[in-house]
């Protein structure tokens, strides 16, 4: 192998260009040469390509988004569309390529490895933290930060004018980061999509809470949550009877979550991840992704990070609910 390509996709998330730099300093210390691709798949389709050497990566380790942009491409969903990326990547003579991403860039990875026959090596990167096969995903811990910050700050206020807030975090259909954060910021009451949410529980758990005279409430809520999020839980909320002594208050963070410079985590795993992508390209896998689990770098065959799902840790939520 001589040339590798790289393209970041999906979501960004904080700890991407670290990877980058990893990948295309460990191919230029193994002798490799590195095409990158703008724009995820979009750029692969669209023959937007940059040869990288070492100093193309200078200064980009503390950065949050990607150098290389990324996108969600609706055409590389088709097998047209792979097969003209395929053709692509073959004229800019890659032989294998590294795709930073999560668990929608991967399954575009697998069918473009199936179907075109290029080797494909996965590095997990997304706030949301949905892939098996790796404990954590590069991304997680920075927007965990950033949240668990903002939450903070709003449960001073919350605190200030005794009032509830209901505060969204992203995750998609996950709720790792709102265990997480729910569990760190000491909130009152964590609704996650692995589990049932009846809003008439909501309500009962807010009263008996009042009555502990807790001044002010915070609920987490996961943007997936089955209530369909804090701005409907709240409607539904103000709907019933009991609600009336709280002074209530939605906020939802948003984007800022996948901003930021990355923590000292986040950069380190996307350092040990991305130099262990070039080598698992080097020693001739294929469709497989590089994980920490346990503290040492693993390979998951790529169809399983997105196809099982990974578990939150339910003894959290019980441990939540205690110390509440
Ligand atoms: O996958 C990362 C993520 O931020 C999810 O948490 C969220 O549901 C989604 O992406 C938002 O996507 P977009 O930026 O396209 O609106």
């Amino acid at each position: 192998m001589k040339r590798i390509g790289l393209i970041t996709s999906g979501g960004d998330a904080p700890g991407m260009n670290a990877a980058i730099r990893a990948i295309v300093r460990s191919a230029c210390n193994l002798g490799l040469e590195v095409t990158g691709g703008y724009r995820g798949y979009q750029g692969l389709l669209e023959n937007e390509f940059k040869v990288m050497d070492r100093h193309s990566v200078s200064n980009i380790i503390q950065r949050g988004g990607t150098i290389l942009k990324t996108a969600r491409s609706e055409e590389f969903m088709h097998p047209e569309g792979r097969a003209r990326a395929a053709e692509n990547l073959r004229q800019q003579g890659i032989e294998g390529l590294v795709v930073i991403g999560g668990d929608g860039s991967f399954r575009g990875a697998t069918l473009l490895s199936e179907e075109q026959d290029i080797p494909v090596v996965g590095v997990p990167a997304t706030i949301d933290n949905d892939l098996a096969g790796t404990d954590i995903t590069i991304g997680y811990d920075t927007a965990l930060n950033t949240a668990l910050d903002a939450i903070d700050k709003i449960r001073d206020t919350a605190d200030a004018h005794d009032r509830l807030f209901l505060v969204e975090v992203m995750g998609r259909d996950a709720g790792f980061i709102a265990l997480d954060t729910g569990l760190a910021s000491g909130a009152e009451m964590i609704l996650l999509p692995e589990s049932l949410t009846d809003v008439e529980d909501v309500r009962s758990s807010l009263s008996s809470i009042l009555k502990e005279q807790k001044r002010s409430s915070l609920v987490v809520v996961a943007e997936g949550d089955e209530t369909g999020g804090a701005l409907t839980l709240a409607s539904k909320l103000r709907e019933g009877e009991g609600m009336s002594k709280y002074e209530m208050r939605v906020c939802i963070l948003g984007h800022i979550q996948r901003g930021g410079n990355p923590t000292a985590r986040d950069r380190v795993l996307a350092s040990r991840l991305g130099f262990a992508a070039v080598k698992t390209l080097l020693d001739g896998h294929d469709r497989v992704m590089v994980g920490e689990v346990n503290h040492s770098v693993k390979l998951t065959p790529l169809k399983m990070t997105w196809s099982k799902k990974k578990d939150i840790d339910f003894e959290l939520a019980e441990l939540a609910k205690v110390l509440r």
